[in-house]
């Protein structure tokens, strides 16, 4: 791919894996362009984080509007707007529909704290831990309309640190952190 594309991260809460994302596009790291933050949730950590590194922001409720389809076609106005090319969900807590699918085959990524098809959905980490596994990790991978159910693009393994859920957390997005902008990386310099 030629250029620097422009990306948009949909993100639901602190927004960790957008500020380690745009800090490694700032360190020409990343061959791409942030040029929006799209959150469903307006109080998240997110648009702070976006507003101190001066990237625009995208604050609506779904619940504000009469469908998820309509909640989607006022945020694909926007990244139309901004001429957004690939959307990068970093901790979005909302299945993707038919109205953003359809605008961005095969140009949305994601980011999932367990080893993909293990225990996808919300709280991976707590999943893993009730579940016992001595090792769970990260996975980046294309969205499709399924709930983390995608082609996988990059994995890595993290080791729990048994009985401890903080601990255990840290390394995870730790490793986020660095395998996101690492496939990035490697997605856009193709
Ligand atoms: C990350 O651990 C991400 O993998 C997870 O939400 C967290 C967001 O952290 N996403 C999912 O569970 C998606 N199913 P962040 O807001 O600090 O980037």
């Amino acid at each position: 791919m030629t250029g620097t594309p422009k990306f948009a991260v949909f993100a639901s809460g602190s927004g960790s894996n957008f500020q380690a994302i745009h800090d490694a596009v700032k360190a020409g790291k990343v061959p791409g362009q942030a040029v929006l933050v799209v959150t469903d949730k307006p109080d998240a950590f997110v648009v702070e984080r976006a507003k101190k590194v001066g990237i625009k922001t995208l604050a609506i409720k779904p619940s504000s509007f009469s469908s998820k389809q309509a909640y989607e076609q006022a945020v694909l106005d926007k990244l139309s707007e901004l001429k957004v090319e690939w959307i990068i969900l970093a901790g979005y807590m909302r299945l993707i529909g038919d109205v953003l699918l359809g605008a961005y085959p095969n140009r949305i990524i994601n980011i999932h704290p367990s080893l993909l098809p293990s225990f996808p959905g919300k709280d991976a980490i707590g999943q893993a831990m009730e579940h016992g596994v001595k090792v769970t990790g990260v996975t980046v991978h294309y969205v499709d309309a399924g709930m983390d159910t995608g082609p996988i693009l990059a994995q890595a393994a993290v080791e729990v640190v048994s009985g401890n859920r903080e601990k255990t957390e840290e390394r995870i997005h730790a490793v986020e952190h660095e395998l996101y902008t690492k496939t990035l990386q490697q997605l856009w310099s193709r």
